[in-house]
């Protein structure tokens, strides 16, 4: 089972994020053309080897079964939505979500444009953004995002599912952060630092008995009932324009219980009241779940 190249695809400068809705009647040629896309990906991989291009389409959880009837991943469930009141996750479904990553904005802009040469008249443009590296790999509350990301052959073995009919693929989480960065700029430097759980300029981790519980890396560092770290892989990026700025967040995952998890510790806290104090300063508009099936899967159903 081949495993499409954008799930652990190494960090890129530009990100270019296209979530699709399928217009009702046209699932089988969608289905058929998605089966093409891998090798779209590959010819325009090709062609521009310098832009270190990879692509990757990931199927929406209430879209799954309009498109492949029949076996569905097994943990492809709704987007989770923990929290309350003013601190809530939301669910904003999408039938597709489209990732071209590379180190040439031109060059993803002509692999979607032979997208849409072959999808177009089947889908509906449902959001577009354009992700970028943001100086060395910082989001832009300023503090390196990343850092802790699994490395080398470690990203497919937390990124890609290992057995099974959909060996191969990945669950992919994607929510659009805003960031009310005019707050989180009238924060000390320590109280950003305290909030994140490492320091802001040399990106060193707190020791664990400093970290306070409302911080992020808290939050989201959970060990399972063995004392395993549950991980994933991040594939966010920033994104902004001159009014509005903040995070496209991807995880992808061979199971989607360790995002899950981490997103209900960051909205819930730790019963005690401890919640991630990051979500004072980013809101996430969007909140959508998918599955990325292999290569091999998306050629061999399409036909
Ligand atoms: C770590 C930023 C949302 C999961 C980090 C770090 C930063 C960061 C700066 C520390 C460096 C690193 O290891 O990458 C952000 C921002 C977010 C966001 C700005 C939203 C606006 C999320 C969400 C999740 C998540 C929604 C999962 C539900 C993690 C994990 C780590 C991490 C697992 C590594 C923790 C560790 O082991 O130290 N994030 N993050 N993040 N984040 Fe986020």
């Amino acid at each position: 089972m081949t495993p499409q190249a954008g799930i652990c695809a190494e960090p890129n400068l530009h990100g270019y994020y296209l979530m699709f809705n399928v217009a009702a009647g046209h699932e089988d040629e969608v289905r058929h053309q998605l089966a093409g896309f891998p090798a779209l990906c590959h010819q325009v991989a090709e062609e521009f080897a310098e832009a270190a291009f990879t692509g990757l389409v990931a199927i929406g959880e209430a879209a799954w079964a309009r498109l492949y009837p029949g076996e569905r991943p097994a943990e492809l469930a709704p987007f989770p939505t923990p929290g309350a009141g003013e601190r809530q996750a939301v669910a904003t479904p999408f039938d597709l979500f489209v990732q071209l990553r590379g180190d040439r904005v031109d060059v993803l802009h002509l692999a979607a444009q032979r997208l849409m040469a072959k999808l177009g008249g089947h889908l509906m443009l449902a959001e577009e953004v354009m992700g970028f590296r943001n100086q060395d790999c910082r989001d832009l509350t300023g503090f390196v995002d990343g850092t802790e990301n699994p490395q080398g052959e470690h990203r497919a073995e937390v990124a890609l599912v290992a057995e099974g009919p959909f060996a191969g693929g990945s669950y992919l989480h994607v929510q659009r952060f805003t960031h009310n960065l005019a707050g989180w700029q009238r924060l000390s430097l320590k109280e950003q630092e305290d909030t994140i759980g490492r320091t802001k300029q040399d990106n060193v981790e707190y020791a664990s008995a400093d970290k306070p519980l409302t911080a992020h890396v808290k939050r989201t560092n959970l060990k399972d009932g063995h004392g395993k770290t549950k991980e994933i892989l991040r594939q966010s990026m920033p994104w902004a324009t001159l009014e509005r700025q903040g995070l496209y967040f991807i995880s992808c995952c061979a199971t989607s219980c360790h995002f899950s998890d981490m997103l209900r510790s960051m909205y819930e806290g730790d019963g005690q009241g401890h919640c991630d104090h990051l979500l004072r300063f980013t809101h996430a508009d969007t909140g959508a779940a998918f599955f990325a099936p292999s290569e091999t899967f998306l050629s061999q159903e399409g036909l």
